[in-house]
């Protein structure tokens, strides 16, 4: 399913935050939004998923997210937010089980096929293990974990992440964005992530929108977005880029010598 955005504007608080952003994510096709802090990204994502007002076109799968009511929505388009609210009470099984509130009839139960999507989904995530744990009793990275696992146990065709990798160890972050990726191969999964670290971004994605200010500074295949100047000129930062094994750029900070 196609992620489309056109000429959209969104102002937050009386303040502009995106301006013309347009965004292209063909069926099965990964995008990563990425920018300095503060550029809009979390803002994009809340407007494909139609929890932002503002003008200009918006569609999934060809249809408007801010027309559709939650529950439809929800089976169309899982979000994993960058700050997410957690119950602190509650087990990561329930938790993980919400994801599979849009198939649960009103005032009905989960049935066995809910329960073992969410199960196999905490497999994946070498989550089994903290299945009967509160929330609130987690690590950083367990709990981002957890989001995930509820995201995906929505099993919708397109997928969006907010930062999902910021507060994992390395192995984790690569567990999860490969699992991601298989999704994406083994069901046409499409996925929009917004990512902070450049490689990953690069080495995972087919395409990146770079945002500053509000604006798409540049857009295009990850070799083409990420260059030392346009990491320089955006990010304020001093990187040299260099092509890794599969030709996709390999970012490393530099000192001021
Ligand atoms: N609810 C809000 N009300 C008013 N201003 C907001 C609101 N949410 C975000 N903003 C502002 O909009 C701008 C974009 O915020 P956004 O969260 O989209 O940035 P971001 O690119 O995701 O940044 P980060 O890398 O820090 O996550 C920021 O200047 C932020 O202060
Ligand atoms: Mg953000």
């Amino acid at each position: 399913m196609t992620v489309r955005v056109r000429g959209l504007d969104v102002d937050l608080a009386g303040r502009p935050v995106l301006r013309g952003i347009g965004l292209d994510v063909p069926a099965g096709g990964w995008t990563a939004v990425v920018g300095p802090n503060g550029a809009g990204k979390s803002t994009l994502l809340l407007a494909v998923l139609g929890l932002r007002a503002g003008r200009g076109e918006v569609a999934v799968a060809g249809r408007d997210p801010r027309a559709l009511r939650p529950r439809e929505r929800a089976r169309l388009v899982a979000y994993a937010p960058q700050h997410p609210g957690l119950p602190a009470g509650m087990t990561v099984f329930d938790y993980t089980l919400l994801g599979r509130s849009p198939y649960i009839p009103h005032l009905g139960r989960e049935s066995a096929r809910d329960r073992a999507v969410a199960g196999d989904v905490l497999d994946r995530l070498d989550l089994a293990a903290f299945a009967a744990r509160p929330l609130g009793e987690l690590s950083g990275g367990e709990r981002q974990r957890v989001v995930l696992a509820r995201a995906l146990a929505q099993q919708t065709s397109v997928l969006l992440l907010d930062e999902p990798t910021t507060a994992l160890d390395i192995g984790h972050q690569q567990q999860v964005l490969e699992l991601v990726d298989a999704l994406r191969a083994a069901d046409g999964l499409t996925v929009v992530t917004t990512l902070h670290d450049l490689t990953l971004a690069g080495q995972y994605a087919d395409s990146l929108v770079l945002l500053s200010g509000g604006r798409v500074a540049a857009a295009g295949p990850p070799g083409d977005v990420l260059t030392r100047e346009s990491v320089a000129e955006h990010f304020g930062a001093r990187v040299r880029v260099a092509p890794g094994p599969d030709g996709r750029p390999v970012l490393s900070p530099e000192r001021p010598c």
